[in-house]
C-alpha cells in the first residue's frame, strides 16, 4: 500500500488557537482524508511547540510555572481539533520524553560527526524571534518583525555547520523542482541561497539565560535552541531511528506551513537532516496568511477570528469549505463573514443544496423514493457523464498538488452542470408525458453523479458528505471508497434503495444579520458611510450584486385560489414553490383574475419577503406582475419548469 505522511507546524503554546492554526490543521486534515480515499495509508501529525523564551515569558505573565502553563495551552489545541473534525493520528508535544530522547540522539550524532562546534558569538538577539540578527538584517537597527531594538549579546555557544550544506541544498532544490511549493517560495529560498554565504546556526542557549529546554547531551550547561528542538518532532513521532513508522512514512513526508516559517523549514531542517544522515522530506507545502480586513490578525487590534465561533455560527462544514475554496494556496487571503456567507448561500445552499433537494424530491414524486433502474442512454446523458469525469479528474489532480480552490471550482462545474441537466431534460415533462424509461435514466444519472460528488467532498466536508451518502441510501464506508476508480466506475448506486425525502444540508444565512466587523478605524468608517450616502444622494439607483442575490425568487405552480374573506381586491393564492409546504400569498389581483383562471399557472414568487398578515391573512411572499394599460399580466416562464426553480 502506498504511504503518505502529512504534518502541520507544531504550534507555540503562547496563545490560544485561532483561524490561522485552524486553517493549517484543516488543510492537513483534508489532505490526509484525500489520500486515504486515493487508496493510500496516510499518517497525519500535529502538536505543540513548548520550549523557549517566549513560553517562559507567557507563563510568567500568568504567574504559572512553565510546565503548568504549557499543559493548559497545549490542551486547548488538543481539545479544539475534534471539534474541527480533525483526523490526526498523533499529537506530539516537545516536552514529552519521547521527543527529548530523539533530539538528544540527533544532537549527539551531528556533534560526533563534527558538524557542531563551540564558538564565541556576538549578535543582536531578538527575544520575540528567539534568534540572532546580523547587522545587515536589521531595519533602522530594529528587528524587522517586532520593530524592537534587539539586545546585543556576546556569549559562547554551540553552532551547527549549516554553511557546509549550502551547495548541496541548492542542488537538491534545483534537481527536485517541487521540493518546495508553490514555486514562488522555492524561488524565494533559492534566491536566499544564491545571495551569499549561509551563516552557521547557533543551536544552544546557556542555562544562565534559559533553562526551559532540552539539555545538550554533550554539555549540561546548555539547552537546545527551540527551532533545532522543534523541527525534530516530525521524526520523533515516527519513532526515529528504529521505528517501522519511520521507515514506512518518512519517504512520503509532506510538511505544511505558512510563509512565516519558510526559512527554518526550507533551510535549517533539510541541512539538519543531511548532517544527521537522514533523507530530506519529500515536499514542503507553503501557504499564505489569512488577513482580516486586509490587516494582520492580532490580539491588540482585537480582530482575531475564533474557529469555534465560526463553527457555531455557520456550521463546521461551511467553515471548512470556505477556507479551502476561498484561499488560493500560497497566496494571502482576506477573511470576512460576508464572503463566507456569500459562498455558503451561492455555492452550498444554492448550487449543491438545490441539486440535492430537487433530485431527492423528484425521486419521491416520480418513483416513491426508490432509485430507478436506468434505461438506454441518450447523448445528453453521455455528455454530463463526461463533464463529471473531467471534473473529478481535475479535482483529484489539483488536490494532489494542494490546489484546493481550483479543485473545488472544477467540481462545481459538475454541480452546476447537473442543475442545468435538470432544466434541460425537464423530468416533470417526461413524467407528464409518461416517458418512464427516459425519466428513469435521467433520475439515475443525477443520483449517481450526486454520489460521486459526495465522495469527492468527504475530504473537505466529512460530515456533510456522509449525510449526503446516507440520503442517497448507501452511507459512507471509507474502506470501500476509491477515488481513482470513481473515474471509470459507473452505477455503484443500487437501484431499489430508497433515498431521503429532503436534504436541507446547508440552510441559507441572511446577510443583514451579520454585524459590521467593528474593527475599522472610526474615521475610515465614517468616510465610507459618507461615500455611500453620497452615492445614494447622487440617485444613480444602482444596487450591489450581493443585494440582488439576497432576493430569493422562484417559479411556483398555483394550486388553489380563494377570495380574501374580508377584502374584495385581494386573492389568497396558494403556490407550490418547491418547499415542503404550500405557500400562501395574499395578492391584490382580484380585479384582474378570477380564482379559477389562476390554478395550474406558473408564477414568479419572491420567497424571502418577511411574512406578514394582510387583513388577518398570512402572506408568505409576493407574486411578480406587470401592469400594461388597464391590464395586469403575471410573469411566467416560457415553458413549464419544476416548481421551486430559481429565478436568476
Ligand atoms: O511558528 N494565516 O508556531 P506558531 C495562516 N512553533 N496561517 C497562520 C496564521 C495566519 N494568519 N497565523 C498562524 C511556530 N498561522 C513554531 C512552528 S514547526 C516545527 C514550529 C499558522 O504558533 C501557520 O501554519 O507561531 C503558521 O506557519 C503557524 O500557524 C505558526 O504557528
Ligand atoms: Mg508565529
Amino acid at each position: 500500500m502506498e504511504r503518505f505522511y502529512i504534518t502541520t507546524p507544531i504550534f507555540y503554546v503562547n496563545a490560544k488557537p485561532h483561524l490561522g492554526h485552524a486553517y493549517s490543521t484543516i488543510v492537513a486534515d483534508s489532505v490526509a482524508r484525500f489520500h486515504r480515499l486515493m487508496g493510500e495509508d496516510a499518517y497525519f501529525l500535529t502538536g505543540t511547540d513548548e520550549h523557549g523564551d517566549k513560553i517562559v515569558q507567557a507563563a510568567e505573565a500568568q504567574g504559572k510555572s512553565p510546565q503548568e502553563y504549557v499543559d493548559t495551552i497545549s490542551g486547548l489545541f488538543r481539545d479544539l481539533w475534534p471539534d474541527m473534525n480533525i483526523s490526526n493520528n498523533d499529537f506530539i508535544r516537545t516536552t514529552e520524553p519521547r521527543h527529548k530522547a530523539v533530539v538528544q540522539e540527533i544532537l549527539q550524532k551531528v556533534y560526533d560527526s563534527g558538524d557542531i562546534y563551540f564558538g564565541e558569538y556576538g549578535g543582536h538577539y531578538c527575544f520575540g524571534c528567539e534568534r540572532f540578527y546580523t547587522e545587515k538584517e536589521l531595519v533602522d537597527g530594529k528587528c524587522p518583525d517586532h520593530q524592537t531594538v534587539p539586545e546585543y549579546i556576546a556569549e559562547k555557544n554551540y553552532f551547527f555547520k549549516m554553511s557546509k550544506y549550502q551547495d548541496w541544498l541548492k542542488d537538491h532544490i534545483n534537481k527536485n523542482p517541487d521540493f518546495i511549493r508553490p514555486e514562488r517560495y522555492k524561488n524565494e529560498v533559492l534566491s536566499l541561497l544564491e545571495s551569499g554565504e549561509l551563516e552557521d546556526l547557533c543551536i544552544s542557549r546557556p542555562k544562565s539565560r534559559l533553562t526551559w529546554g532540552i539539555e545538550l547531551p554533550f554539555d549540561n550547561d546548555y539547552v537546545t535552541y527551540v527551532w533545532f528542538d522543534a523541527l525534530i518532532n516530525y521524526i520523533t513521532a515516527l519513532e526515529y531511528p528504529e521505528g517501522k513508522k519511520f521507515e514506512e512514512y518518512w519517504p512520503k513526508a509532506n510538511h505544511l506551513v505558512a510563509k512565516d516559517i519558510l526559512k527554518p523549514h526550507a533551510i535549517f531542517w533539510p541541512t539538519m537532516l543531511k548532517a544527521a544522515g537522514i533523507e530530506p522530506y519529500q515536499h514542503l507545502n507553503v501557504h499564505g496568511y489569512w488577513l482580516v480586513e486586509d490587516t494582520k490578525m492580532s490580539k491588540s487590534i482585537g480582530n482575531v477570528v475564533e474557529p469555534l465561533a465560526m463553527k457555531d455560527k455557520y456550521g463546521l462544514d461551511a467553515f471548512r469549505y470556505f477556507l479551502l475554496r476561498d484561499m488560493v494556496f500560497g497566496q494571502d487571503s482576506s477573511f470576512s463573514e460576508k464572503a463566507l456567507i456569500g459562498r455558503l448561500n451561492a455555492e452550498l445552499a444554492n448550487d449543491l443544496g438545490n441539486l440535492f433537494n430537487r433530485t431527492l424530491s423528484m425521486t419521491h414524486k416520480y418513483f416513491g423514493g426508490v432509485i430507478p433502474r436506468p434505461d438506454v442512454e441518450d447523448i445528453v446523458d453521455a455528455e454530463i457523464k463526461k463533464i463529471g469525469q473531467d471534473a473529478m479528474k481535475a479535482f483529484q489532480d489539483n488536490y494532489s498538488e494542494m490546489k484546493f480552490s481550483r479543485a473545488l471550482e472544477g467540481l462545481w462545474e459538475l454541480v452546476r452542470g447537473l442543475n442545468k441537466y435538470i432544466d434541460e431534460t425537464a423530468p416533470w415533462t417526461l413524467f407528464k408525458n409518461e416517458e418512464t424509461g427516459r425519466l428513469q435514466t435521467v433520475i439515475y444519472v443525477l443520483l449517481e453523479n450526486m454520489r460521486k460528488i459526495a465522495v469527492h467532498l468527504w475530504p473537505v466536508m466529512p460530515e456533510a458528505s456522509e449525510k449526503m451518502l446516507d440520503q442517497l441510501g448507501m452511507g459512507f464506508d471509507q474502506e470501500k471508497v476509491n477515488l481513482p476508480k470513481e473515474l471509470d466506475v459507473w452505477g455503484l448506486l443500487e437501484s431499489s434503495e430508497t433515498v431521503a425525502k429532503t436534504s436541507n444540508l446547508f440552510p441559507r444565512v441572511d446577510l443583514p444579520e451579520v454585524k459590521e466587523e467593528p474593527k475599522k478605524p472610526k474615521k475610515e468608517k465614517a468616510k465610507k458611510q459618507a461615500k455611500q450616502e453620497k452615492k445614494a444622494d447622487a440617485g444613480d439607483g444602482t444596487i450591489e450584486f450581493e443585494d440582488f442575490l439576497k432576493v430569493d425568487m422562484r417559479v411556483g405552480t398555483v394550486k388553489e385560489v380563494e377570495k380574501h374573506p374580508d377584502a374584495d381586491r385581494l386573492l389568497l393564492v396558494r403556490v407550490d414553490t418547491g418547499d415542503d409546504e404550500i405557500r400562501q400569498v395574499v395578492a391584490g389581483i382580484a380585479d384582474f383574475f378570477a380564482p379559477d383562471d389562476l390554478v395550474g399557472k406558473q408564477v414568479v414568487v419572491v420567497c424571502n419577503l418577511k411574512p406578514r398578515k394582510l387583513r388577518k391573512q398570512l402572506s408568505q411572499g409576493m407574486i411578480l406582475a406587470v401592469k400594461s394599460g388597464d391590464e395586469l399580466q403575471l410573469l411566467t416562464p416560457t415553458s413549464e419548469v419544476e416548481p421551486g426553480s430559481k429565478v436568476s
